[in-house]
């Protein structure tokens, strides 16, 4: 089948790449030059474990294609899929220009039946100003061409991408047109083998369902670091409460680490859009307001630790950071507690030396060349002269480190574990000063 995806990030190079791989003719659309250029040439522009092979092999065989021209993507795919980032606009609400702006292309270049889906996430409401917007080009262009439009939120995460698309827990298909629901059906099917993923709902359904999903997690993920400032405060270890809720099956032991705050380019701006859309309809969505806070709140605790240490007097010092993206297996610096904590470690006249096994480019795209910034090749490098170092993101380089070798490598033997990688007894007996989540004691 031939099929258009606009967008090559994280989600449309995952969906594109994917689609090609069971077939399909695909076509990517981006309206960046330089990732475009770089696609056709077989270098990809994000880290995602297994892409760059699976590219590699699609564009060889001639399925995945990349342009800039919209005429072009128009022209090729029968399925039209809008992948485009959803950011937030100034008041947390999703700013939907980069999807309006396809649908306007859609509707400026078609001239048969097409389907287009929404995979970017997208505020319930939003496939009918797709449709109001391709319809308003249409009629300035004097034509009535047939279209239907499609809800079909995406789940896969960074870092498991290419699998989560492969091997869905759901597909999710939000229609108000039995016929769009069998084109998907036929699309999905090589993803849809062993049993029925497929999920048929109403289009404002889907829309919702994608945030539902990502609010439930954030929730689980801030109920957790609630439940560990009060073990701190309370002398418990949360870890323990941990294991001893998760073995509860209606609960889960998924999701409920407690650590230095939920970032990335999902859970943040998505729980906040939810907030904004609540907020337009008159609903006082008290649930999401604490889950926003308690994070935000969170994304603090590392500094606050550090700080608490040096009795304020971070001036001066150098901290080690290790893991600067927002979770493992991805380069993503989007909203990520790193950020928070090295801003504050800035403003406090703290120097950072930092490492990161895949987000290093991605730190120096975003902040450039600084005298209080220094990227280093290696977890050990990072602790050189360092007062203190902070564990951030808990990638499997990080967990089992030579703590003889941190210990010499540090001018202080102080860490800060934002990711409870480290067994505070152990710690303790090789003399270093141990801050953890939810087991220490609180100092407040
Ligand atoms: N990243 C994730 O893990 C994830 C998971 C599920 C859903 N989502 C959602 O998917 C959407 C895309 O997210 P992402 O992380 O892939 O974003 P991204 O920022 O990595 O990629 C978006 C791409 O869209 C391109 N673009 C912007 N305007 C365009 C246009 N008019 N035509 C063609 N391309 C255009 C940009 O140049 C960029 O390459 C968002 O709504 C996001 O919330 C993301």
């Amino acid at each position: 089948m031939k099929v258009t995806v606009y967008g090559s990030g994280y989600v449309g190079l995952v969906t594109g790449t994917c689609l090609a791989e069971v077939g399909n003719d695909v076509l990517c659309v981006d309206i960046d030059e330089r990732k475009t250029e770089m696609l056709r040439n077989g270098e990809i522009p994000i880290y995602e474990p297994g892409l760059d092979a699976l590219v590699s092999k699609n564009v060889e065989a001639g399925r995945l294609n990349f342009t800039t021209d919209p005429a072009e993507g128009v022209a090729h795919g029968l399925f039209q899929f809008i992948a485009v980032g959803t950011p937030p606009d100034e008041d947390g609400s999703a700013d939907l220009q980069y999807v309006l702006a396809v649908a306007g292309s859609i509707g400026e270049h078609m001239d048969e039946y097409r389907v287009i889906i929404d995979k970017s996430t997208v505020p319930v409401g939003t496939a009918d100003k797709v449709r109001d917007k391709v319809n308003a080009v249409l009629a300035s262009r004097g034509v009535e061409i047939e279209f239907d439009v499609v809800s079909n939120p995406e789940f896969l995460k960074e870092g498991a991408a290419i699998d989560d698309f492969m091997k869905p827990d759901r597909i999710v298909i939000g229609t108000d047109n039995p016929r769009t629901t069998e084109l998907l059906r036929a699309l999905y099917a090589p993803f849809n083998r062993s049993h029925d993923r497929m999920v048929a709902m109403d289009i404002r359904s889907a829309e919702l369902t994608k945030y539902a999903a990502n609010a439930m997690l954030a929730t689980k993920i801030s109920f957790m670091n609630e439940l560990s400032n009060l073990a701190e405060r309370l002398g418990a270890d949360i870890e323990k409460v941990r294991v001893g809720i998760g073995s509860d099956p209606r609960i889960g032991y998924h999701f409920i680490y407690p650590g230095c705050g939920y970032g990335g380019s999902c859970f943040p701006k998505d729980v906040q859009a939810l907030e904004r859309t609540a907020n337009e309809i008159g609903y006082r969505a008290e649930l999401l307001n604490a889950v926003e806070a308690v994070n935000n709140r969170q994304k603090e605790i590392l500094f606050k630790k550090l700080d608490g240490h040096f009795d304020g007097n971070l001036a001066g010092k150098t901290i080690a950071v290790w893991g600067l993206a927002f979770k493992p297996n991805t380069d993503d610096m989007r909203a990520a507690p790193s950020r928070t904590l090295m801003e504050a470690l800035w403003a406090a006249g703290a120097k950072v030396r930092a490492y990161d096994p895949e987000a290093m480019d991605e730190c120096r795209r975003i902040y450039g060349e600084r005298d209080d910034l220094t990227l280093v090749d290696s977890a050990e490098e990072a602790l050189k002269g360092a007062d203190a170092l902070v564990t951030v993101t808990e990638w499997s380089v990080f967990r089992s480190p030579d703590f003889a070798l941190v210990k010499q490598r540090l001018r202080q033997p102080v860490i800060v574990d934002g990711r409870n990688m480290y067994d505070p007894q152990q710690l303790k007996a090789d003399g270093f000063s141990y801050y953890s989540i939810g087991r220490d004691t609180a100092h407040d």
